[in-house]
């Protein structure tokens, strides 16, 4: 059984499944609905209830009060249908709209991905969940003041669960100490979210471009269009040095194979090192240009070293590239 839920005021309808809570449902849609805990105590979830019954199995929420709930106040992350609803609430569509907070978290996996390359998996305390917007990174906050920012590689749903791609730089505060001290049940504290490089409402076909481990916010990005079944084209090109800096070829092959409207090209800039590589050769900005020689009916997504960035700033708009339908993240590395 599954019910309509309308947000008034807003042009948005969404399913609820009788197993999922409120809250829950609008996510998996890919409705940004503010929340916190997720845990019914919080109270960043409330919203007004303007008709239709909905109920808790798990029992009132701790955090909701009497008065709130006379007024049909009710708490999204706990909350089920029981018919179809009309809710008010405030929606969550720009960066602007989530708080920034910080929160304690524990490495729960260290994972080799390459020889240069780490995937972390952080874990937030079982109370706390990070909501943020697929593309957004994260500061770790480290001693003497001292921060590293990572973009968030998975989709915004996994809240608790949080994975970054750690590139290993010599010298590098966080990346030096990620491949030599640090270990799964280390203690970190970090703040979040930040960022602006996320999906921007258009009916235009994508353009991602990806640098080395610019790869993770591009992970984040498609995998939220995947699982909120986005169906705008998208032409995924990842520019690494080497094979072995695909480090996660067949994830990006699997999209491509998996669903029609998702190419990838990988692209390899050492030459001396093909080693019978087929594929396309030379900067993944030249790439683009090869393949696309008018990009102005694209929304294009960039994120990698600032080289990168920069030559497709200074490239593109020669094949028709309209600046505000660029997105851009430049990884700037900081020393220790
Ligand atoms: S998200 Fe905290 S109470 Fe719902």
């Amino acid at each position: 059984m599954s019910y309509k839920a309308q947000l008034s005021d807003q042009d948005i309808v969404f399913d609820v499944e009788e197993h999922e809570t409120i809250l829950e449902a609008a996510l998996r849609q890919g409705h940004g609905l503010p929340y916190g805990c997720r845990d019914g105590v919080c109270g960043a979830c409330k919203a007004k209830i303007i008709s239709g019954n909905i109920s808790y199995p798990n029992g009132t929420p701790e955090g909701l009060k009497e008065k709130d709930i006379k007024q049909d106040y009710a708490f999204l992350c706990q909350a089920k249908a029981d018919c179809d609803l009309t809710i008010k609430a405030r929606t969550v569509e720009t960066a602007t709209d989530i708080k920034i907070r910080q929160f304690p978290c524990r490495v729960t996996k260290c994972e080799k991905l390459n020889a240069d390359v780490m995937r972390l998996i952080l874990e937030l305390p079982k109370t706390e969940r990070l909501q943020f917007l697929a593309g957004q990174y994260i500061d770790i906050l480290m001693q003497d003041d001292k921060r590293r920012s990572f973009s968030l590689a998975n989709a915004p749903d996994q809240d608790q669960q949080l994975e970054l791609h750690i590139r290993h730089y010599g010298g590098g505060l966080f990346s030096e100490y990620a491949f030599t001290d640090l270990t799964e049940k280390t203690l970190l504290r970090i703040e979040g979210p930040l960022g602006q490089f996320t999906l921007h409402e258009s009916d235009r076909p994508i353009i991602m471009i990806a640098g080395g481990t610019g790869f993770a916010p591009v992970k984040s990005l498609i995998e939220y269009s995947l699982k909120s079944n986005h169906k705008r084209p998208i032409q995924f090109y990842w520019g690494a040095r080497t094979v072995d800096d695909l480090y996660l070829n067949e994830m990006a092959e699997a999209w491509s194979s998996n669903n029609e409207h998702i190419q990838y090209h990988p692209v390899l800039s050492e030459i001396e090192k093909l080693n019978g590589w087929a594929g396309k050769t030379g900067f993944v900005h030249d790439a683009v240009l090869n393949d696309h020689a008018d990009l102005s009916s694209y929304d294009i997504y960039a994120c990698g070293p600032p080289p990168m960035i920069n030559a497709i700033v200074d490239s593109f708009p020669a094949n028709g590239l309209i600046r505000e339908q660029l997105y851009s993240d430049s990884f700037e590395f900081a020393a220790n």
